[in-house]
């Protein structure tokens, strides 16, 4: 075990889980603020890549960026040009070579992916960490045995609320596949002795959910797995304009739309607060381990209202972190910016490139960009970035 982990394990043990947050930031920073400082637009190579491996999907939530009921068409889903099975592995062995720790496979459902058992197998078998982001309809008995005994670390289920609520939002009747999937996994785990996959009910915070958010509690409590409430990340117009015009030497091409409707972004703050803290009361009476992103109404009104408020004011992750989508295009994060292509170049080279220096350079200069005010990026666990300074050039 390396000393990083050593040490990690070690703070994880004494400390309540707030702390062990703040904890890790700090040590995740303390590696990456002299290149934020005196960089120049360089960090360091990454601990941990994003890889929307498909942009294909089984459902169309009404809030997604790629399906939502705000795009007036789907997302871009050409599966010929997706990245071959070959490629990601090529494109693993370069991430493993120069010290990527983790992997998080997302999408689109990643799972529509055929090969995906055959990609985290190959990143496990390098040592890396591996998480999957999932709607969760495809997860049939097979899939679930292969996840557990491949050692998948984590597994991310959306549930967005009970089963009427859940197949209306995501426009398909996915419910009862997705807790079935979480079931067989736990059951061979069991049967395994295996403590991995950890498992997350992940849910997001919207007006169609606002009043069943505690139905979930029991639910999570019965499935015995962790569950997390998250908030709506959104952008409106004006700022995706100016976005664009900060940074339009870089080629923007990722298909993606966050302008979801006020119908469903619009929650009742009342209602909502209520709600949560229902599910506060009713997981503390459990002991069911929850995330609940607000306990003030005051920030529920200024994270769905108040479209230029951002709960931090400065953004490291593109110092530590990066996404590369199904074809390959390399970007810091959810925002517009490709700064190269797996296909033409590897991921080393493209890290810190001139685009991706330019990139960090101005993100570093302004703050945040104007579409950036709700990244689900942006929350209290990173409040360091705030307090650290911004010197340097
Ligand atoms: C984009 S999905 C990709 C993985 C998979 N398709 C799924 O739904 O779990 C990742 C997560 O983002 C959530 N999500 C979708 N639209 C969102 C939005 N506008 N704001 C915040 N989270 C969103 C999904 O519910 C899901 O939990
Ligand atoms: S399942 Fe995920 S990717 Fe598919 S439409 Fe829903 S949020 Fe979007
Ligand atoms: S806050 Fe902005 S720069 Fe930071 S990760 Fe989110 S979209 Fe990217």
């Amino acid at each position: 075990m390396t000393l990083e982990k050593t040490l990690k394990n070690g703070i994880k043990g004494m400390l309540p889980s707030r702390m062990v947050n703040y904890s890790r930031d700090l040590i995740d920073l303390s590696r990456i603020y002299p290149s934020y400082i005196w960089g120049k637009g360089k960090a360091p190579f990454p601990k941990s890549v994003t890889i929307d491996i498909t942009f294909r999907c089984t459902c169309r939530c009404v809030m997604c960026a790629l399906y939502g009921e705000h795009r007036d068409g789907w997302s871009n889903q050409e599966k010929d040009k997706e990245l071959s099975t070959d490629e990601w592995l090529r494109v693993i062995d370069d991430l493993h070579a120069y010290g990527l720790q983790s992997i998080c496979f997302t999408g689109g459902e990643p799972f529509l992916r055929k090969d995906l058992l055959t990609i985290i197998e190959y990143a496990k078998r390098k040592g890396l960490s591996v998480n999957v982001l999932t709607a969760g309809a495809l997860l049939n008995r097979e899939i679930c045995s292969h996840l557990v005994e491949i050692g998948l670390d984590d597994l991310s289920v959306s549930i967005d609320g009970p089963i009427n609520i859940h197949n209306a939002i995501r426009r398909s009747k996915v419910f009862e596949a997705a807790i079935e999937g979480i079931r067989h996994i736990q059951r061979k785990k069991e049967l395994c002795g295996s403590q991995v996959p950890n498992i997350t009910i992940a849910n997001t915070i919207q007006k169609m959910n606002q009043e069943h958010l505690h139905e979930l509690v029991p639910l999570a409590h019965e499935l015995g797995v962790y569950l997390s409430y998250s908030p709506l990340f959104f952008t409106n117009n004006c700022s995706k304009k100016r976005e664009q015009e900060l940074d339009n030497a870089c080629t923007a091409a990722k298909d993606e739309n966050q302008g979801v409707l006020d119908s469903h972004r619009c929650v009742d703050v009342n209602i909502l607060l209520k709600e949560l803290n229902q599910v506060k009361t009713e997981a503390e009476a459990l002991g069911q381990p929850v995330y609940v992103p607000f306990t003030r109404k005051s920030d529920i009104y200024l994270r769905y209202y108040d479209f230029n408020h951002s709960v931090l004011k400065k953004c490291f992750l593109p110092w530590y972190a990066s996404r590369i989508d199904p074809f390959g295009n390399v970007y810091p994060c959810s925002v517009n910016v490709k700064c190269g292509n797996v296909r033409q170049a590897p991921f080393h080279k493209i890290w810190n490139n001139a685009k991706y220096q330019k990139f960090r350079n101005s993100l570093k200069k302004i703050g945040l960009f104007p579409g950036c005010a709700k990244c689900c990026v942006l929350s209290p666990e990173h409040k360091m970035w705030d307090i650290l300074p911004c010197i340097g050039n």
